[in-house]
């Protein structure tokens, strides 16, 4: 028992010695328990550092840093989904090809399409997808040639009654079973859905019938 008066005794002191004169003034350098936290070896934003050729301490955003504060613009234009722009941040259709809350595609593209967009799509086509799927989409690209096997016809039927955010998460992520690999990571959001556009374009070439030929130009074709 002695012993825990003294104990205690001393508990009291130390906690009153430490504790108690916070508060106080004092011309002697505060007590610093762990001065590691308070002094460390960084450079301020905004301040001079001759630790770098260019003489700053803040460092420029590496290439292809993706402002969460622009919003995705198309040829200059913000894109409105549902009337509201949308954020690289955000969980949307227009990057996520799906219904939000389901694991559904999105039956149309969120982007109007417009003749722009369709030029845009057709450039993109020409360098990304034409090697393998060939310049109207057959699957006769030149890659062909060189044993690439079992590339798909865009114009086959069950490409054509995919939805739009379906070939959207194609280019993304590629196909499922992976013979055609991911274009997401070099292709941005917009261009995808541009490229999208003009696969529906290319569709719709194969798939024309004499009903879409302009009247006048009917009876020369059909001799
Ligand atoms: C390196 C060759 C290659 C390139 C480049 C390529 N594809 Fe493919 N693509 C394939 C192959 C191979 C398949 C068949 C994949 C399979 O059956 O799993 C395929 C399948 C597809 C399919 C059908 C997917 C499915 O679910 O069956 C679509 C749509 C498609 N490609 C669109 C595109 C578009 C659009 C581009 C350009 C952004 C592109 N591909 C670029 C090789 C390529």
């Amino acid at each position: 028992m002695r012993y825990f008066y003294l104990g205690f005794i001393l508990t009291v002191a130390a906690v009153v010695g430490l504790l108690g004169f916070r508060g106080s003034l004092s011309r002697k350098p505060p007590l610093e328990i762990f001065p590691d936290m308070v002094r460390q070896p960084k450079l301020r934003p905004q301040s001079p550092s001759d630790f770098y050729q260019d003489g700053m301490s803040s460092r420029a955003f590496p290439l292809g840093t993706i402002a969460r504060t622009k919003p995705y613009t198309i040829a200059g234009q913000v894109v409105k989904v549902n009337g509201k722009s949308v954020y690289p941040y955000e969980n949307n259709p227009l990057t996520t090809a799906r219904v939000p809350g389901t694991t559904n595609f999105i039956e149309l593209s969120p982007v109007p399409v417009t003749a722009k967009l369709v030029d845009r799509g057709q450039d993109r086509f020409n360098i990304y997808c034409l090697p393998c799927h060939g310049p109207v989409g057959n699957g006769q690209g030149v890659t062909s040639k060189f044993g690439v096997g079992g590339i798909a016809d865009l114009h086959s039927r069950r490409i054509v009654e995919m939805t739009d955010g379906q070939i959207f998460w194609t280019i993304t992520d590629g196909s499922p079973a992976k013979l055609m690999g991911p274009y997401g990571p070099m292709i941005p959001v917009e261009d995808r859905w541009a490229i999208v556009s003009y696969v529906r374009a290319l569709q719709r070439s194969q798939l024309a019938t004499m009903n879409d030929v302009p009247q006048s130009e009917q009876a020369a074709l059909k001799k």
